[in-house]
């Protein structure tokens, strides 16, 4: 090889070197640039769970914010339970980081000692779990016979009823006066509710139904549902063919928000309910309203739409008072809520619309479906004024 040869070859080699070295360098900070991302994204994941646990306020839906003797009861057992959980997880870890930190390699060629067996840890290990399931048996089932206990006479009794999608409230007894509402179940603080609880298909034979197939899909028989306003007491579910009860309480006034817990359908997340507790003297009077008839349309466009609603197909589904549903009045067949006093109400259709908002009512009668899919409301080809007609008529049901 010549001089010139040698030197043009080791420049070449060099220059290969550089490159690469060039390289190495690039998609070491590529590694290096992965790596920072990942680690941002985990602690962004770390940190986005961590502060999702700080919130204080505003939160309607906790369970860990009990107001009534029922959920309260139900988070003193959650709270020993996240305790016990708590010292375990403690003591587990701390023990796994110091055999991790204390035993850790330390070169050398040493191999620890080799065991097989130990008759004092084994038993250690099953003893403690045992002691500690049995410290949570005890409370637990105390708790449950506890809360299953028929809360006496002193009861207001209500039956619940789960229907897709939305919850049906009859008052029952002397004291309920066979009022009936929906998705709002109002009342009176200090005092317990007994909750009859079942879940009814709107599928009993309604002629309307059957020969209206624009009426929509054919109803389909019950299904569960899931009962549950966090603040009150934990979820019960609701099945077809069984009556289950549970006692809720509120101990203030106010208005503890609740929805279904429990799939049942197309539009299971839009099931929501609200309960309203007021002062005794004050549910008194919200009961004695509700045995009041509607107000009566006063002409115009609300006595328009009160013949609307009669001669359409809203009263094969919905009393008012003085009109029973197309099929009875029984729970069994009312299909749609009763809607006697709709203009009192906070939401509607499920509790997911507000009752003083126009344009949801608007919508909402335009096309059920669209807004809540799989409802039973079917689409009524309702025209702009046809909806403005009954929608003035609805705001008249105080
Ligand atoms: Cu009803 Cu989910």
């Amino acid at each position: 090889m010549s001089q010139r040869h040698l030197r043009r070859f080791t420049d070449s080699r060099s220059a290969v070197r550089r490159t690469a070295v060039a390289g190495d360098a690039r998609s070491d900070a590529r590694g290096r640039l992965r790596t920072a991302r990942r680690r941002w994204s985990a602690w962004t994941v770390v940190l986005g769970v961590l502060i999702a646990g700080c919130a204080t306020n505003d939160l309607p839906q906790s369970a860990l914010d009990p107001a009534g003797p029922v959920a309260a009861s139900q988070d003193r057992l959650w709270d020993l339970v996240f305790w016990i959980a708590v010292a375990v997880f403690v003591i587990v870890q701390g023990m796994i980081l110091l055999a991790v930190f204390r035993y850790r390699d330390r070169g050398g060629d040493d191999i620890p000692k080799q065991v097989a067996g130990n008759t004092r840890l084994e038993l250690m290990w099953t003893v403690i779990p045992a002691l500690i399931l049995i410290g949570i048996a005890i409370p637990t089932v105390r708790t449950i016979f506890e809360l299953a206990r028929d809360p006496g006479d002193q009861a207001l009794d209500v039956r619940v009823i789960g229907k897709q999608y939305w919850w049906e409230f009859e008052y029952l007894g002397d004291d309920g006066q066979g009022v009936v509402t929906a998705n709002e179940l109002h009342i009176p603080t200090g005092r317990a509710i007994a909750l009859d609880m079942q879940s009814l298909s709107a599928t009993q034979p309604d002629p309307g139904i059957e020969e209206n197939p624009e009426l929509g899909q054919p109803v389909s028989d019950g299904v569960i549902h899931s009962f549950w306003v966090p603040r009150l007491a934990g979820k019960q579910d609701v099945v077809p063919g069984h009556i289950r009860r549970m006692t809720i309480q509120a101990d203030e006034p106010g208005t503890y928000p609740g929805q279904c817990a429990e799939f049942c359908g197309l539009s299971h997340a839009r099931m929501r309910f609200q309960v309203i507790a007021h002062e005794p003297a004050e549910f008194e009077q919200w009961l004695a309203d509700q045995t009041q008839p509607a107000d009566a349309a006063s002409g115009g466009l609300a006595a328009e739409g009160q013949e609307l609603f009669q001669s359409q197909q809203c009263i094969t589904c919905h009393a008012i008072d003085g009109y029973e549903t197309a099929a009875g009045s029984a729970a069994e067949v009312r299909i749609g809520p009763e809607l006697t006093h709709f203009a009192g109400r906070n939401t509607f259709a499920g509790g997911i619309f507000d009752v003083d908002d126009p344009e949801q009512l608007a919508a909402w009668l335009r096309n059920p479906q669209e807004v809540k899919p799989g409802s039973q409301m079917p689409n009524l080809g309702l025209s702009d004024e046809q909806i403005e007609a009954l929608s003035a008529y609805l705001y008249t049901l105080e």
